[in-house]
């Protein structure tokens, strides 16, 4: 018999190694077709092909020659190597038989190693890969995202969108993040804004393009202010999220920004991009303008150093999905619901003082939420604690609830390291330009005036007249601060910053 390669690779250990390499090239090869094939971009694919297949194909090689040289020494040895390779005769009906099943399992094994390649590829484009593969690290991002507005679109959609260069990075850092995951050596919280985030045009801009913005919407929010009765007062807010389009008229609005024929560059002197001391907007009209900021201090040299951006999206929508709600705001919102019992006497600020406590594990702070609450009513009224045990359990169980929808402790995750920066309440967002203090060369201020981006169309407390007003309403803050609310920043006092609940409390006087 005539033998392409020296007789030492002939032999079952190399044969079988040799199998082991081909079958993984092969899969390899499929799956990087199947890739060059898919209309969409699979980040994670890299792993099974680029990772864990090489992986199998180097043992392959490594039993392929590890067989020849075993052959090679027994060579040596002078040991009797010829005709090692059974000889097949397909008279022998045994013999026949067996090489047939033989066969048969073989292609069939082939075929499901491919269709199992093909699934796993599958997998790794899916929400429950990015969410649940990486329980630990993505949990926050998963729990958040499964009940927001984008709940549907996948994880891919946004974070990785079509187009070879972002394809190309974002497998790199794919396999990076695998690496991270396995050896535990992620940030904790995974740090924002995150850098390689695909441009917005090409990923939010898919669905929602900039010149469907054209409307009004109406905001409705119920508030409980934090005395005995748990108060109550609403806010109707007409907000103007018109101006990207001309052809449908006006185009002020918050929308404007984003109106491709206007551009604005901004520059940033932190990594959060919050503190902006300097914007140059080129407007449609092709007049151009720059806006300084008489508060922040900063030299020619932190500019060169500062993040210089063009404004998109993400500027403002930096939380479309991954929404951590700040204990108050999601307080509210459970009474409101009629989840969490009203007339339990202070529970707005009980359960937002529970909430806020320092907490080390999830398991730590469901037993804590459920003490605090408890030690609450058992020592200031007892009575009650004894009569309402039902409606108190239940709030204790909602409060635990928003805590584990929001505050991730074991990632660091809360609403405390990562703002949001759609409106100025809890976070600068959109104070950090509109703070009443950036100025351009013609003394035009970019305003603050409480009409400017919503229409304050009623606030009205509770036992108190209906205050109403198509054309905006002046605001009355809840509590008495004299004129600090129009003075500082709301986020100075409703920030992370200070001690919340402490400082307020102190503050609380009657209106
Ligand atoms: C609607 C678009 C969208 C979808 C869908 C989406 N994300 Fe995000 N994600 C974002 C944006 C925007 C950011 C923040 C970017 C920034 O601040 O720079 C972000 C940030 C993150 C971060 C960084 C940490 C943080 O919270 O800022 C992780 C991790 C993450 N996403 C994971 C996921 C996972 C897992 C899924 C699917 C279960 C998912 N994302 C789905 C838009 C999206
Ligand atoms: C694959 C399509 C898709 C992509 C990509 C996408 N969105 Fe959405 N988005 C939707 C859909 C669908 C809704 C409507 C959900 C609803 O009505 O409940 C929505 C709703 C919204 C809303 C309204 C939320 C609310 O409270 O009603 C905002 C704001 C938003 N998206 C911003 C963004 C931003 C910013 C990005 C880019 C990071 C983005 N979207 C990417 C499909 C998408
Ligand atoms: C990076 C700085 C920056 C941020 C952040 C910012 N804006 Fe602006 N905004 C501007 C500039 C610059 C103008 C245009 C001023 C001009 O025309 O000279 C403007 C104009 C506006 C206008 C008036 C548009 C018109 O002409 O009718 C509205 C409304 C507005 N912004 C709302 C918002 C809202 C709401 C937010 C927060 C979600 C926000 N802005 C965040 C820089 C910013
Ligand atoms: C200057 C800040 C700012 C920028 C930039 C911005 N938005 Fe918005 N957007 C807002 C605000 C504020 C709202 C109203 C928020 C609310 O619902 O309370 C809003 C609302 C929306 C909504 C919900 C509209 C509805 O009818 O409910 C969508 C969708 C949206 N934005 C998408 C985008 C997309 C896509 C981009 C980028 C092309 C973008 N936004 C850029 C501030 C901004
Ligand atoms: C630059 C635009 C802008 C200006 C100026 C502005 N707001 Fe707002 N405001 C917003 C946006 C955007 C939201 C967010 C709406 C949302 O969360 O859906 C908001 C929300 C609010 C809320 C509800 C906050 C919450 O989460 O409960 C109040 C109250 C409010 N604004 C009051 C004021 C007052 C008072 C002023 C004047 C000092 C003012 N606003 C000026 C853009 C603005
Ligand atoms: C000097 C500090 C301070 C400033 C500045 C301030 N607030 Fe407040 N605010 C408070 C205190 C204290 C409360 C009462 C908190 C409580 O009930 O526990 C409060 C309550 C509120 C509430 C009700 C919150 C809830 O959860 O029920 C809203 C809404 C509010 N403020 C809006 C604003 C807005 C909008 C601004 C900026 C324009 C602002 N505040 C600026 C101190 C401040």
């Amino acid at each position: 018999m005539k033998k392409t390669f020296p007789k030492i690779f002939y032999n079952p250990v190399s044969i079988a190694g040799g199998m082991l390499a081909i079958i993984s090239f092969g899969l390899i090869l499929f799956l990087m077709v199947l890739e060059l094939l898919a209309t969409e971009p699979k980040p994670y694919m890299g792993i099974i092909a680029f990772v864990i297949l090489p992986v199998f194909l180097i043992i392959g090689l490594i039993i392929f020659f590890y067989g020849a040289i075993r052959e090679r020494k027994k060579i040596i040895k002078g040991e009797e190597v010829e005709n090692k390779l059974p000889i097949i005769d397909f008279n022998d009906p045994i013999q026949r038989r067996t090489t047939i099943t033989f066969f048969t399992i073989g292609i069939l094994l082939l075929l499901f190693s491919a269709f199992g390649s093909y699934k796993a590829y599958e997998y790794t484009d899916s929400d429950q890969f990015c969410g649940e593969l990486c329980h630990s690290v993505m949990h926050p991002e998963y729990t958040a995202y499964q009940v927001s507005p984008h709940s549907r679109v996948g994880c891919v959609k946004c974070h990785i969108g079509p187009g070879a260069d972002w394809f190309v990075r974002s497998k790199l850092s794919g396999a990076y993040q695998v690496y991270a995951t396995i050896f535990n050596k992620y940030p904790k919280p995974i740090p924002t804004p995150i850098e390689n985030l695909r441009p917005a045009q090409e990923t939010c801009e898919q669905c929602h393009w900039p010149k469907h913005f054209f409307s009004e919407k109406q905001v409705v929010n119920d508030y409980y202010e934090s005395d005995e009765k748990n108060t109550r007062w609403n806010l109707y807010l007409l907000m103007k999220i018109g101006g990207g389009n001309e052809e449908a008229g006006p185009t002020s609005g918050i929308h404007w920004h984003m109106n491709i024929k206007n551009t604005i560059y901004y520059y940033a002197l932190d990594r959060e991009r919050q503190i902006i001391p300097l914007i140059e907007v080129e407007r449609m009209d092709g007049s151009k303008t720059t806006y300084k900021s008489l508060d922040i201090k900063y030299s020619e040299a932190d500019l060169k150093n500062a993040i210089k951006r063009r404004m998109d999206c993400i500027d403002c929508h930096n939380r479309p999905t991954h929404i951590y709600h700040p204990p108050a705001k999601a307080v509210n919102h459970y009474i409101a619901l009629g989840w969490i019992s009203r007339d339990l006497p202070y529970i707005k600020s009980i359960a937002v003082q529970a909430l806020e406590q320092n907490y080390s594990t999830t398991e730590q702070a469901l037993t804590g939420i459920k003490s605090f609450v408890e030690d609450f009513y058992s020592v200031n009224y007892p009575d009650l604690y004894k009569e309402r045990q039902s409606e108190i359990q239940k709030a204790i169980s909602e409060i635990q609830k928003i805590y584990k929808r929001n505050y991730f402790p074991e990632m660091q995750v809360s609403w405390k390291n990562h703002l949001d920066n759609i409106g100025h309440m809890y976070y600068l967002g959109c104070f950090r330009c509109h703070d009443g203090k950036h100025v351009n060369s013609e003394g035009k201020v970019l305003t603050k005036d409480c009409n400017t981006c919503h229409t304050i169309l009623s606030q009205s407390f509770e036992n108190e007249p209906v205050r109403l007003s198509l054309n905006g309403l002046n605001y009355i803050h809840p509590v008495d601060i004299g004129d600090d609310w129009q003075e500082i920043n709301c986020s100075e006092c409703h920030g992370k910053g200070k001690d919340n609940t402490e400082n307020k409390t102190s503050l609380l006087k009657t209106r």
